[in-house]
């Protein structure tokens, strides 16, 4: 991943700026208030945004049990310092560049090993699920960090809908490929499309969420919309954006950053503080946002959820298998 530093300085953002977490979270109870749940409930568990009017509300419950207690990022944070390279490579590129993108219709291609295939629409994959909302802390591979109130649902609940085979061993994702509409591509920095892949068992994981929106409301495009996967105890790479396919598979899918760089980049990407990068530290990181003096923090085993996760790998050399 090429470490940019042209990206805005968070640090020196104004408190004016920031819609704190909190703030969020009475105005949402003052509409449930007002409204009463059932009205929520009847505003649908999936709203579309009309063309071009930006992010539309959700109705969905609390996770409070996997959640972390961290302060959320702001709103701002979380949507104007992004890594999305179809729409350029600096942070700031993605608010931009990503503005008029249409992610509406969609529609996602499901082959491979699974006895229900084809293609789906955005509303056949999201409706059967209730949404949930999961504040979740975020690791970048390039070692800052963030915590994000994400809405989505658990990725496990779509792919048993498709019924995979006792052959399906590994699930591959792909992001959308059309240089016209991520003009990124036109660019030869990556092997697009952008493809990443998930074991069956860490797919299957409950903590593995398909991502459809955040804060509350529908995913903006420069954070994938309108469905991105997200792995919090894995490096952020892990989480691909706009997905379009998703076919389960016998081996081991060639993922876009293994791909680009096998010693930088390995498939599990895991996070863990005691494997550095070959050109940074990993021991900590840098919390977006925080301040000048809060930023700086330890990186913990498997970014906080080794209790949750570290079974899957019982047995394995983490170092070899990074
Ligand atoms: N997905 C696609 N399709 N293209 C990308 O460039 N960047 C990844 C990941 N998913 C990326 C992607 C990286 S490196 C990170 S850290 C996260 O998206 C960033 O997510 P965010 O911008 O929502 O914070």
């Amino acid at each position: 991943m090429r470490s940019t530093r042209k990206g805005r300085n968070t640090d020196t953002i104004l408190p004016s700026e920031i819609t704190p977490y909190e703030k969020y979270l009475s105005r949402r109870a003052l509409l449930a208030g007002g409204l009463g749940a059932a009205a929520l409930q009847a505003l649908g568990a999936w709203a579309t945004p009309a063309r071009g009017q930006g992010a539309a509300a959700l109705a969905f419950t609390r996770n409070a049990a996997l959640s972390v207690e961290d302060p959320p990022n702001s709103y701002q944070d979380i949507t104007t310092y992004n890594n999305y390279y179809e729409f350029g490579t600096a942070k700031s590129d993605p608010a931009e560049r990503a503005r008029d993108f249409q992610a509406r219709p969609w529609s996602v291609a499901v082959g491979g090993e699974a006895e229900v295939t084809g293609r789906f629409t955005l509303e056949d994959i999201i409706e059967p699920h209730p949404l949930e909302e999961r504040v979740y802390r975020f690791r970048c591979v390039e070692a800052w960090s963030m915590v994000i109130p994400w809405v989505g649902f658990p990725l496990g609940d779509l792919l048993k809908r498709f019924k995979p085979t006792s052959r399906a061993k590994y699930v591959a994702f792909k992001t959308l490929y059309d240089p016209k509409r991520m003009p990124g591509q036109t660019y030869r920095i990556l092997d697009w499309p952008y493809v990443e892949g998930l074991r069956m068992d860490e797919a299957m994981h409950p903590l593995t969420l398909l991502a459809v929106g955040l804060y509350g409301k529908t995913l903006p495009n420069q954070n994938g919309a309108p469905l991105r996967l997200v792995t919090p105890w894995k490096y952020g790479f892990k989480s691909i954006k706009a997905i379009v396919a998703i076919d389960f598979v016998e081996k081991m899918p060639r993922t876009t950053w293994a791909l680009s760089a096998s010693d930088e980049y390995g498939f599990f990407a895991n996070v863990n503080p005691e494997v550095d990068h070959p050109r940074w530290s990993q021991a900590s990181e840098r919390r977006i946002g925080a301040g000048l003096f809060g930023a700086r923090r330890p990186t913990l085993p498997f970014n906080g959820y080794a209790n949750q996760v570290a079974s899957l790998y019982a047995g394995m050399d983490l170092r070899r298998n990074f």
